[in-house]
């Protein structure tokens, strides 16, 4: 953890998402401990159809939706309109206005795909947090919809189920000055062993493969990723299989989970973790002016 601590020094301010939770210093992600170069060289675009009809969600479905954070002002505004006072004082706290932005605009949308699911209003959801800040769904009876956001720079993704807790995490494939280093320090001896011998253009998606599997496991539990990293074993190269190979002491076996490779756009990894077996996932994108579909 020191040696994480040291590589804080040069990092971007955490976002508002996490200063209730913020003890400076501390680790939370990716962004916050290596450089963050503008991602996507290339336009966003999300590769998921849109949804054309309503489909229900059955118990051991995943629907996962893809999202543009860069929305027109009007969308922006109605965001803004369905948050609570806590999440518009979170808002607030963001220094720069494009992150405030993102953040209404994950926050306000995720509102209105669960109320969707839930058949309620999105002002009616109410949010409950664990020890390490996973949000979860505080209102009786449906606690039982398990969901988890992630977002990277334009993209936000959301993952709604009844079959389990999940945990969905997607980053911009870039270049990293630190990435060796990184793998070096904080990965898995086989993980380690496997990198080093990938050419360096393998080893920028290997990385990120690496990173969003494993966090979206840890996701999936609740857990930050201020532990477990190098206990969290994955499988990584491109064009193999996603699972999870070992788990740290103490958690389910492996083989009580599902471990999905998402590809929402190009220029991104993502990954979707879930305490099932024998899931069905279905992908889409939302656009801000088409309705989501009934579900
Ligand atoms: C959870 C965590 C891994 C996310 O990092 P990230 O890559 O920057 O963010 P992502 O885009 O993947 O996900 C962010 C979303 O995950 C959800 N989230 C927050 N904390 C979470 C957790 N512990 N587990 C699962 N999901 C979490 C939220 O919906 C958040 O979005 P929002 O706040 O904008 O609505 C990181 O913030 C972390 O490690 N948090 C732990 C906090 C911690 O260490 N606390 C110490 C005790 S105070």
């Amino acid at each position: 953890m020191d040696e994480l601590l040291q590589l804080t020094a040069h990092l971007e301010r955490p976002s508002a998402s996490r200063l209730s939770n913020w003890k400076a210093p501390a680790v939370f992600s990716l962004a916050h401990f290596v450089a963050h170069p503008a991602i996507g060289a290339q336009p966003l675009e999300i590769s998921w159809s849109p949804a054309t009809e309503g489909k229900p969600l059955e118990s051991n479905d995943i629907h996962v939706w893809a999202f543009r954070l860069d929305v027109s002002p009007s969308s922006q505004a109605q965001f803004a309109a369905v948050l609570s006072a806590e999440e518009r004082e979170r808002a607030d706290q963001f220094h720069f206005v494009h992150h405030r932005n993102r953040f209404i605009a994950g926050r306000g949308w995720l509102r209105v795909l669960l109320g969707r699911y839930l058949r309620i209003s999105p002002e009616q959801i109410q949010f409950a947090y664990g020890s390490q800040g996973k949000p979860a769904l505080g209102n009786q009876p449906h606690r039982g919809l398990h969901f988890n956001l992630a977002h990277s720079d334009m993209i936000a993704l959301a993952a709604v189920t009844w079959a389990g807790p999940l945990g969905v995490d997607v980053e911009g494939v870039r270049e990293l000055a630190d990435m060796d280093e990184l793998v070096e320090r904080f990965f898995c001896a086989r993980e380690k062993t496997i990198f080093k011998k990938l050419s360096h253009e393998q080893k920028r998606l290997a990385f990120f493969n690496l990173w969003t599997r494993k966090e979206a496991w840890l996701k999936a539990t609740g857990q930050g990723i201020s532990q477990y990293l190098n206990r969290v074993e994955v499988s990584f190269v491109s064009g193999e299989k996603a699972s999870l190979l070992s788990l740290p002491d103490g958690s389910q076996s492996a083989g009580d989970w599902s471990l999905h490779e998402l590809n929402p756009a190009p220029g991104f990894a993502a990954a979707l973790a879930v305490l099932s077996k024998q899931t069905r996932l279905f992908c889409w994108q939302w656009r801000e002016n088409l309705l989501l579909p009934e579900v």
